[in-house]
């Protein structure tokens, strides 16, 4: 089956990270979150892939190509204004005569595409939806479903105490390609609350596919910081897609670099050519993207570093995240939450407040 992954939506919620990086191409463990999501779709066999793009589109492709060495084939469709979830799929119309998967490109996820796929076989809808339980449903689309698992009701994003079951849609659908008629062309339509509601409405059948797998949307800061905690802790998301192998705790990718005077608590990533000077301290859930410079004494503790980053003496990092190229002065403290974009520098004995963050390009002395 064909795979549309949607990647064109702008990722304000994960602002400043994503002024220069589209949400797909934000580092996950050292990789971009979509090399990820194709290493997920390929254990599936779904190797046909249709990017939806809109949002700095340039890196994505320079980055994967036409998918060949990534194992897969990908073909590219960009628009001109953003065409929202469902007219994206309109615009791919014309590649799709069979049904297909869809993807919300910042999802990572477990859940079983084959049993998905059997149960779209099995209960023949015109649509399924997957569905995942959360805490905090009126932050996503809801879904009711009967005693058959058949959709009864979709609401997107209801108020804060109107959702009625913590079933939410997990972005992941399969869809019969007739469906996409009823999508206006080079309209901004979606499929939230403009396809899905409708079709219910008239009786059409919606089948669900509710799974407990591991989910995550990494569209906000604190889940983006969240995934990594996840993924280098292992107890969720066991999977040699995502980095570090069962049995290492720390991980340093190469033996160029400068380490051997620091000290390492993993589970940490080290990316390839980074510097660590004399008693540093990394103290995981940590990762440090390729080429960082960290001076003596500093400690870099529960933070994402993102590449060519430096940081000076005796600065301390925790809970944060640093995009690329950064300069952090010495004796800075940059405490929990705070996020900065990329190209940042911080001014020597800089006390930042925390949950601070700084767009990309900015110069920062906060005494
Ligand atoms: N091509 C294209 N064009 N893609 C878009 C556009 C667009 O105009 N707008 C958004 N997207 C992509 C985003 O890049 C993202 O990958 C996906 O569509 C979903 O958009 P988000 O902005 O992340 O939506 P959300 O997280 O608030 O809600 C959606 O996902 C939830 C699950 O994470 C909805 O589908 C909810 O119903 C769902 O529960
Ligand atoms: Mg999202």
């Amino acid at each position: 089956m064909k795979a549309v992954i949607l990647v064109g939506g702008k990722g304000t919620r994960l602002y400043p990270l994503t002024c220069n990086t589209p949400k797909a191409m934000v580092p996950i463990l050292n990789k971009p979150f979509l090399e990820h999501m194709i290493c997920y779709l390929k254990k599936y066999d779904v190797l046909d892939i249709v990017l939806a793009m809109g949002y700095l589109p340039n890196s994505i492709k320079s980055y994967f190509g036409d998918g060949t060495e990534f194992g897969v084939k990908i073909t590219y469709l960009v628009e001109e204004k953003p065409l929202g979830t469902g007219g994206a799929l309109k615009n791919a119309e014309f590649l799709l005569n069979e049904p297909f998967f869809v993807f919300n490109g910042d999802v990572l996820t477990e859940i079983d595409l084959g049993d998905m796929v059997r149960l779209h076989r099995e209960t023949n809808p015109r649509v399924t939806i997957a569905l995942t339980p959360v805490d905090n449903p009126s932050l996503y689309g809801v879904v009711e479903t009967d005693a058959r698992n058949m959709v009864k009701r979709f609401v997107e994003k209801p108020g804060l105490h109107e959702a009625t079951t913590n079933m939410i849609n997990a972005g992941i659908y399969i869809i019969e390609p007739e469906i996409l008629a009823r999508i206006p062309a080079s309209t901004f339509f979606m499929v939230e609350r403009e396809l899905f509601p409708p079709l219910l409405e008239e009786g059409q059948p919606i089948s669900s596919y509710a799974s407990d797998a591991y989910w995550i949307d990494i569209g906000t800061t604190e889940k983006y910081l969240k995934v990594h905690r996840d993924l280098l802790s292992r107890e969720k998301l066991p999977s040699p897609c995502h980095g570090l192998d069962s049995h290492q705790y720390i991980s340093i990718e190469n033996s160029s670099g400068a380490y051997h005077e620091a000290r390492i608590e993993g589970p940490v990533l080290v990316g390839k050519d980074c510097t660590l000077g004399k008693n540093v301290q990394i103290k995981g859930p940590a990762v440090l993207g390729e080429r960082c410079e960290i001076g003596e004494n500093a400690i870099v503790e529960g933070a994402i570093v993102w590449h060519d980053s430096k940081m000076g003496k005796s600065s301390m990092l925790k809970n944060c995240i640093i995009a690329s190229n950064c300069h952090i002065g010495d004796d800075c403290r940059i405490p929990d939450g705070c996020i900065m974009g990329d190209n940042v520098a911080i001014g020597k004995g800089s006390r930042l407040t925390p949950q601070t963050k700084v767009w990309p390009g900015n110069y920062l002395y906060h005494s």
